[in-house]
């Protein structure tokens, strides 16, 4: 029988619930990711690399671990990443996540493929709540084009387009559980073939021939402000400047994409020495995602130079136990850790995070 939601102490615990309790479609397509899963493991052994090297008597009596993420004020420096199909996890879909991000001042990242419309998931949520949403890039660009304008309308503030999906990873485990479900937010009615898993079923009309080429054009259809989502290596942090985008997300796709890629913290780590070297760190907001569990680990990427982290696969495994209260609780289970993390490092607010709190020289060796 099921656990108590009290009984769940950590974001792991939602996972292991979850895996009991969903149904095998919704578990493979959440759960899956690349191949034989040996970037999914190394986003999470990457950050055990990486230690502390926390400061002594500092008053800890308060600390603040508020933030700014483009531009826009937010409780806590992670936000509730794009993740597709919300319905599988759960009937009311990705509206749950809108409610608990309303109550605990978290930012929503809205996914293209989602399971609820665009309209439905913005109407959701409160006032003043932020969202941004997560573009998958379409072959016919008036359809991009309606999407985004429509979203910066809507009150969007931030446009993450990932960048990393070209083709869909192969992810064996939602491919055997033959993708059946109906009726979720599909562009233009493009859903095919359901023999190769949900993932490849939604996703054939994203455009693979997406380049660096296309960001001016986007630049030109918004003002919201650019993120590239799924940024791998410090060069393309570095075009990513010089194309004049606000931000981007160092991401493999939660090991979902190309296998052996390496961990976001490691890229972070990285990324961080050469923008400060060139004096841009200050041009462009670094995020990253993948693997975060424990608010450690977003302590180790602010550390690092990250301006805050996505997490996803947590707040499914949480929507899908236990619906809304889970959600809410694996949140403020989150603010517990990050008040005591902040206390035990030292810092009084996110200002006081800097590379010598850590020691990042394992993460390298592997
Ligand atoms: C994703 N992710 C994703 N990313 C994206 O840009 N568009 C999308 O539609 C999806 N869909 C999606 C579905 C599911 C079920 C998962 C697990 C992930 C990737 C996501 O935004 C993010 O990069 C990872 O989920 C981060 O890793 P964790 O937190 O799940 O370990």
């Amino acid at each position: 029988e099921m656990p108590l939601l009290e009984q769940c102490y950590n974001l792991l615990d939602f996972e292991a619930v979850a895996r009991r309790v969903m149904k095998k479609t919704a578990w493979g397509y959440y759960s899956s990711a690349a191949d034989d899963e040996i970037t999914l493991r190394e986003n999470r052994s990457a950050f055990q690399r990486m230690w502390f090297r926390p400061r002594i008597l500092v008053n800890v009596e308060k600390v603040d671990f508020s933030t700014t993420m483009l531009g826009t004020p937010t409780s806590i420096p992670f936000y509730v990443t794009a993740t597709a199909l919300g319905k599988l996890g759960h009937p009311e879909g990705e509206v749950v996540l809108t409610r608990a991000s309303q109550k605990h001042d978290v930012i929503q990242m809205i996914p293209t493929l989602a399971s609820c419309s665009f309209d439905e998931i913005i109407d959701a949520a409160g006032p003043g709540q932020v969202q941004w949403l997560q573009l998958y890039v379409n072959k016919d660009r008036a359809i991009t084009q309606r999407i985004v304008q429509h979203a910066e309308r809507r009150g969007c503030r931030g446009l993450f387009i990932t960048v990393d999906a070209p083709q869909l990873g192969r992810r064996e485990k939602d491919m055997r559980t033959k993708f059946t479900e109906q009726g979720s937010n599909i562009q233009d009615g493009q859903v095919t073939d359901n023999s190769q898993g949900a993932a490849r079923a939604i996703s054939s009309f994203i455009d693979p021939a997406l380049s660096w080429a296309d960001i001016p054009w986007f630049q030109s259809i918004t003002k919201m402000p650019i993120v590239l989502k799924g940024v791998q290596r410090v060069e393309d942090v570095l075009k990513a400047v010089e194309a004049g985008v606000q931000g981007v997300v160092l991401s493999n796709h939660g090991g979902r994409q190309l296998e052996f890629s390496r961990s976001a913290i490691e890229v972070l780590a990285e990324t961080m020495p050469v923008l400060r070297e060139q004096g841009l760190d200050g041009k462009i907001e670094v995020y990253v995602d993948g693997g975060v569990r424990r608010a450690t680990d977003i302590l180790k990427a602010l550390c690092l130079g990250a301006k805050g982290v996505g997490i996803g696969r947590p707040f499914l495994y949480a929507m899908s136990a236990y619906g809304l209260d889970g959600v809410d609780r694996a949140m403020q289970l989150l603010k517990d850790e990050m008040e005591m993390g902040m206390r035990l490092i030292g810092a009084t607010n996110i200002a006081e995070l800097t590379p010598a709190l850590v020691d990042s020289r394992g993460l390298f060796s592997h």
